[in-house]
């Protein structure tokens, strides 16, 4: 068993050290010589692509927040309207799908029941079905029109970590190729975003050889009892899986919210000592959000809180309000998602592991749910 795990004490912290690979692996042989994106492996005609009116993306867990990361990618890219539902709601909510539509699901297994059954669904209503999935020849993929398969070996962990970054890079393909094929991308040039994208996995393993300090921090709050995860644009859905890792692994109370909603309610919650996490955007997202959320963090730190930053290497705005910053490469503000999640990975593995917790088989956790 040493042996499978790579030298790593568990599967999760080995699968956390492959991300690199997951990333480069399911961008590998995905462009042509003039850099346009070829994806052989959808089935749907490119005319029937070209006529998509809508996006929604269906998914649970981990794979849900993919699918968040990925509505902002492909809105910016390609200006469809994209949603995402939680399979298990989906289904019940007479969704408004049809012939325009494009009904993606994402999964690691390829065996979520929820999610099979919401594609079904989707078919049903005449979508085109297309599968975000890691396990080839899975129940998903074969119920559906077309599969991009994500290449990130096979994950042993229960929590999902390496499937969730190349899920990510999988939902950054299609909204490229989406945009490639209507002619236009709307906010940003498509082959410097994938340009960029070539460059996360060496970004990535840089990261991962910097986590000594985020491995003593969460050594260090082991019997930590709640902590709060801050995230806005993209960050969003990175706080919301940072909180998750923390609540699977380590079971203790952790809840993401968007940096924005902290005066409607969590702001609250803040009392001297409590650590929150704060998912910086980089000082070139749009819309002034990176103030926005430096601003968020000196509102907190003025309330007590252990601010726990993540923010860009040659971010100095955080500095003053900042308990701990964990510093992240810079990148392009779409691809950050990619960077951002790690040190909330490596804090549950650790926080975890110092608890004495089994971290690849946390207690009540299924690797796949294959039951409603
Ligand atoms: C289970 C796992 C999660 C995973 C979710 C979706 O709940 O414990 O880690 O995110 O299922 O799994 P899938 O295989 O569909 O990505």
């Amino acid at each position: 068993a040493a042996a499978e795990k790579g030298g790593y004490p568990t599967f999760m912290e080995k699968e956390i050290h492959e991300q690199p690979h997951a990333v480069a692996d399911t961008l590998l042989g995905r462009t042509d010589e003039s850099g346009a994106l070829i994806l052989d492996d959808l089935r749907i005609p490119e005319e029937r692509l070209r006529r998509v009116e809508r996006v929604t993306i269906v998914a649970c867990g981990t794979a849900a927040y993919a699918g968040m990361v990925a509505k902002y990618a492909i809105e910016r890219w390609t200006r469809i309207p994209v949603e995402v539902a939680l399979a298990h709601e989906f289904r019940y909510c007479d969704p408004i799908v049809d012939e325009s539509t494009l009904v993606v699901s994402i999964s690691q297994s390829g065996e979520t029941m929820d999610t099979l059954m919401a594609v079904r669904h989707a078919a049903e209503l005449g979508a085109m079905t297309l599968s975000i999935c890691n396990t080839h020849g899975s129940t998903i993929p074969r119920a559906s029109d077309a599969v991009l398969y994500t290449h990130a070996g096979p994950e042993v962990a229960v929590a999902s970590t390496k499937a969730f970054l190349a899920q990510i890079t999988a939902c950054y393909l299609l909204g490229l190729y989406l945009a490639q094929l209507r002619g236009e991308t709307y906010a940003d040039d498509a082959k410097a975003v994938l340009r960029e994208l070539h460059a996360m996995p060496e970004r990535i393993g840089r990261l991962l050889g910097r986590m000594d300090r985020v491995r003593e921090m969460a050594e260090f709050m082991a019997d930590t009892r709640s902590v709060l995860f801050l995230g806005r644009h993209m960050g969003f859905p990175v706080a919301m899986e940072g909180a998750l890792k923390l609540k699977e692994l380590a079971y203790i109370h952790a809840e993401g919210f968007a940096a924005g909603e902290l005066k409607h309610g969590p702001i609250a919650l803040i009392e001297p000592g409590q650590p929150v996490f704060v998912v910086v955007p980089g000082p070139d997202t749009p819309h002034d959000l990176h103030r926005k959320v430096v601003s968020n963090i000196q509102e907190i730190r003025a309330r007590g809180a252990r601010t726990l930053v993540i923010a860009h290497d040659d971010d100095e705005d955080v500095e003053p309000f900042a308990s701990e910053v964990v510093r992240i490469p810079p990148c392009p503000p779409m691809l950050a998602p990619l960077l951002a999640v790690v040190p909330l990975q490596v804090f549950a593995l650790h926080l975890a592991s110092a608890k004495g917790l089994d971290v690849d088989q946390p207690r009540n956790l299924a690797k796949s749910v294959t039951v409603e």
